[in-house]
C-alpha cells in the first residue's frame, strides 16, 4: 500500500509547493514510485512540473468526483518514476460545489482506496483548511507541515495541529504528524532563529534538523518546469531537500521497525 502524505499549512507561500516537488523528485531517484497530486486550485504543482496548458487537463477534480477511474487521472512526467495528478481548472469550484454531497470530506479517501500502484503519494494542499485540505487530510496516513519562520508562524501551527487532531479524533484515526519542516530559513535573521528555537522548543523532535534555507535556485526552477533538485542539483536548496528527504526516510524506517 503507499504512504499518502499530505503537505499541509493554510498559510499561503511557505514552501508547500516547493516541499512537495522536491521531496517526490529526491524519493523517485531512489526507485521509489511517487505520484503528486495537485491539489490546489492554483496549480502550482503541475506548473512546476512543466504543465503549462491547463486548459484540456483532467487530473485531481475529476478523479475526487469519480468522473473518472483513478489511473485516468494521472500522467508520466519527465522524471522516471514520477507522476503526476494534475490541478484542472475545475477545482477551483470544488469548495463550493462539494459542499452540498454526502461523504464529502471523504471522496478523496475513497478515489485512493485500494491503490497499489505507488509507493508514496504526496497530496499538495491549497492555503487553507478548507474541503480540499479536509479531504487530503482524510485521505493521508501521514502530514508534513512546512513552516517559515516569521512572526504569526506559531498561531498558524495550532491551527493545524487542532485540525489534525480533530480529524484524527472524528475521521481519520490513522493519521499522523510525521514532521514540520522549517522553510526559507535565514541565519542572519534573528527573528527567524527566535521562532525556529520556540518551534522546536514546544514540538521537539516533530521538526526535522534539516532546515531547508532561503535559496533562489528553488524559486528559480519552477519557471524551468522542474524541481530545483533537477534543476540546480548542486545548490543549496537542492541539497538541503535531499538531506531532508533522507530524514524522512530514516524516520520512516524507524516507524515501521
Ligand atoms: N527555500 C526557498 N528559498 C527561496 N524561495 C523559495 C523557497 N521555497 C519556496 N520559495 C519560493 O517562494 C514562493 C512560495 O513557495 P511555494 O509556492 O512552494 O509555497 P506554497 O506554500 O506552496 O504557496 P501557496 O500557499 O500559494 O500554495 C515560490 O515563489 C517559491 O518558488
Ligand atoms: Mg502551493
Amino acid at each position: 500500500m503507499p504512504k499518502i502524505i499530505a503537505v499541509v499549512n493554510q498559510k499561503g507561500g511557505v514552501g508547500k509547493t516547493t516541499t512537495t516537488l522536491n521531496l517526490a523528485t529526491a524519493f523517485s531517484t531512489i526507485g521509489k514510485k511517487i505520484l503528486v497530486i495537485d491539489f490546489d486550485p492554483q496549480g502550482n504543482a503541475t506548473t512546476g512540473l512543466g504543465i503549462t496548458d491547463k486548459k484540456k487537463i483532467i487530473g485531481s477534480y475529476e478523479t475526487l468526483i469519480g468522473e473518472i477511474r483513478f489511473d485516468e487521472g494521472y500522467q508520466k512526467t519527465s522524471i522516471p518514476n514520477l507522476f503526476l495528478m494534475p490541478a484542472s481548472l475545475h477545482l477551483s469550484g470544488a469548495e463550493i460545489e462539494l459542499v452540498g454531497l454526502k461523504d464529502r470530506e471523504k471522496l478523496l479517501a475513497k478515489a485512493l482506496e485500494g491503490i497499489r500502484t505507488f509507493d508514496f503519494i504526496f497530496i499538495d494542499c491549497p492555503p487553507s483548511l478548507g474541503l480540499l485540505t479536509l479531504n487530503a487530510l482524510v485521505a493521508a496516513d501521514e502530514v508534513l507541515i512546512p513552516l517559515q519562520c516569521e512572526f504569526y508562524a506559531l498561531e498558524g501551527l495550532s491551527q493545524i495541529l487542532f485540525t489534525i487532531a480533530q480529524v484524527r479524533k472524528n475521521l481519520n484515526p490513522r493519521l499522523d504528524l510525521q514532521g514540520i519542516i522549517l522553510t526559507m530559513f535565514d541565519i542572519r535573521s534573528n527573528l527567524c532563529m527566535q521562532v525556529a528555537n520556540d518551534v522546536r522548543t514546544h514540538l521537539k523532535d516533530k521538526v526535522y534538523e534539516t532546515q531547508i534555507p532561503r535559496n533562489v535556485r528553488l524559486a528559480e526552477a519552477p519557471s524551468f518546469g522542474k524541481p530545483a533538485v533537477v534543476y540546480d542539483f548542486k545548490c543549496l536548496g537542492s541539497q538541503a531537500y535531499l538531506q531532508l528527504a533522507k530524514e524522512i526516510l530514516d524516520r520512516e524506517g524507524k516507524l515501521a521497525a
